[in-house]
């Protein structure tokens, strides 16, 4: 594949990892994670072949969302460390090749912040209009609340105003108004501040409620996103916006601003993760393909962020009840297990039961999947979840380092989970010792990912398989080839797969040793085991060294 100029868009193959500052390793024994602990850790993840950091909010806040309710975003939180410690780090993460984004939670502030606290002290204080009001709101749409547990509603009242204020999460998180230009004006600022501590982007929390708030009467509500990356392009060329915005295909395509791709750089690819584990649950591929088949392509230059779980609840509110329900029994039986109503406070390898080969077929497939792959911290050794953490908390648990946990030298804040995910049995010192682990499988695909840039640039095609069980794709790109086939089931098959154009070539495997050839009839024969996973590069066959000098001649 040609190369030239691919590497400036390094989003469209980049390994995105994910973590939060305060659970990945503390650096002055307190039991909270910082910066220091962090910049400790940067040769580990350069080593796992990690192109790009996003960090969870590491601004100060009551902590009640987790770090996703602000009061200033212009600093750090003191308990992960001071603006010093953090420069350190962004110069340290540079030196090693690796970009930085951070979550932009712009949707709404604690209401504790400042300005919210100025807000609500009068109906003429300034600030006033810095967030969304309402004498009266309309009746509320219970599929507006988001967090159906704790709110029965997107309207508080504000006692002393009297008048209701907005909020699309929690209570304590009262929406901006971004319709308000001064509001605007002030998310650029955050933008750009950050941008010029040598953050290469943003992960956009929440979009279609940010952008919702636009009153359409005012601006067209998508401008509001199109400005934004426009700043940020002005100001540095390669940054990039990764959007939150869990909604059907048909509506996510304007959010990368359709046609011009002058919005959104990436967005999760939400429709595909969930069409993924109900293909999972089933064993089948079909659920799967057909989100692939079915998915718009993304503007020129755009890209789609591919993953399997993240920090947040695993989604399933756009399957119907009944798919939901034999995800919920193949993957999270328990209620206990299973929050909102509409999905999952799990890991992936609890959800597997631990079934190493299962799990390494999943990551494999998502590797594989066309887009960028985003890694959730400690999905690359297996961590668990603690399920007696509250909500979404259960899976965001310390990083586990050594047998002895080594996260902290003293008792880390957050508890470990016990039993077969405990330290003890998963962590990184033991399995980067063991060659069949976790941790080097993850190693492998990121090298085969980062070696096979045709998965994530070129031109996907959905294979017919002829086995309910395997998913297989190929992703063609300026005359090479990837194939890719993966056995969602547990039982070995062998596959016949049709691909025109590949008559007389070789299929080398990329992950174990072995090569099949295609037919003259563009027929590959490839055997897979149970879970059985293999990538596939097209090259020539190798000719035997007789021929060659036959051919010389
Ligand atoms: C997003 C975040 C989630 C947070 C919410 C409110 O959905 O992923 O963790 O609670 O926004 O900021
Ligand atoms: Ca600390």
């Amino acid at each position: 594949m040609r190369l030239t100029l691919t590497s400036d868009l390094w989003w469209k193959n980049a390994v995105i990892y994910c973590l939060d500052v305060e659970t990945y390793k503390d650096g002055n024994d307190d039991g909270i994670g910082d910066f220091r602990g962090l910049t400790q850790q940067i040769d580990y993840l350069a080593g796992l072949g990690v192109t790009c950091l996003w960090l969870m909010p590491f601004f100060p806040t009551p902590n009640r969302d987790d770090g996703y309710d602000i009061t200033d975003f212009y600093t750090i939180d003191p308990r992960l460390g001071t603006l010093g410690d953090f420069v350190e780090f962004m110069r340290t993460a540079k030196d090693r090749g690796m970009r930085v984004i951070a979550d932009l939670v712009v949707n709404h502030t604690s209401d504790q912040h400042p300005w919210f606290v100025e807000a609500r002290s009068s109906k003429t204080s300034p600030k006033r209009d810095w967030y969304v009001w309402a004498d009266k709101p309309e009746p509320d749409n219970p599929d507006q609340v988001v967090f159906p547990d704790k709110e029965d509603s997107i309207w508080q009242y504000d006692g002393s105003t009297r008048q209701y204020y907005l909020h699309s999460f929690y209570r304590h998180q009262p929406d901006l108004n971004v319709g308000n230009p001064e509001v605007r004006d002030e998310i650029v600022r955050i933008l750009g501040f950050w941008m010029e501590l040598g953050l290469s982007g943003f992960r956009v929390d929440a979009v279609p409620f940010l952008i919702e708030n636009v009153d359409p009467k005012l601006a067209e509500p998508h401008e509001f996103l199109a400005d934004l990356r426009a700043f940020m392009t002005r100001r540095e060329g390669s940054s990039v916006l990764l959007g939150e915005v869990n909604v059907p295909y048909k509506d996510l395509v304007a959010y990368f601003g359709e046609g011009l791709g002058d919005q959104l750089t990436m967005c999760f690819d939400f429709i595909s993760m969930q069409r993924t584990w109900l293909a999972l649950a089933r064993g089948e591929a079909q659920p799967l393909a057909e989100a692939l088949k079915s998915r718009p392509k993304p503007p020129k230059d755009c890209q789609w962020a591919m993953f399997l779980r993240n920090h947040d609840e695993l989604t399933l509110d756009k399957l119907t009840d009944e798919e939901r329900e034999e995800v919920f029994q193949a993957f999270g039986p328990e209620k206990d297990m299973q929050i909102y109503g509409r999905g999952l406070r799990r890991r992936l390898p609890t959800m597997f039961g631990g079934d190493m080969r299962r799990i390494k077929m999943a990551y494999s497939l998502m590797f594989s999947l066309p887009g960028t792959p985003v890694v959730f911290y400690g999905e690359e050794i297996g961590l668990g979840e603690n399920l007696g953490a509250e909500g979404r908390m259960a899976v965001r648990i310390p990083m586990q380092w050594s047998k002895d946990g080594g996260f902290s030298q003293v008792e880390p804040v957050r508890e470990v989970p016990d039993g077969p995910f405990a330290p003890d049995r998963v962590n990184v010192a033991d399995q980067k010792r063991d060659t069949e682990s976790l941790l080097r499988w993850f190693q492998l695909l990121i090298e085969r990912y980062r070696e096979c840039p045709e998965l994530a640039w070129g031109e996907y095609t959905v294979l017919d398989t002829g086995h309910p069980a395997v998913f297989a794709h190929r992703a063609d790109a300026d005359g090479a080839t990837v194939v890719a086939v993966h056995n969602l089931g547990e039982t070995a098959q062998d596959v016949r797969l049709k691909l025109p154009g590949l008559s007389g070539r070789q299929l080398t495997d990329l992950l174990v040793d072995g090569t099949v050839k295609v037919s003259d009839k563009d027929v590959a024969e490839v055997p897979l085991g149970p879970h059985g996973c293999r990538w596939l590069r097209v090259s020539d066959p190798e000719v035997p060294p007789e021929d060659a000098s036959v051919k010389a001649k």
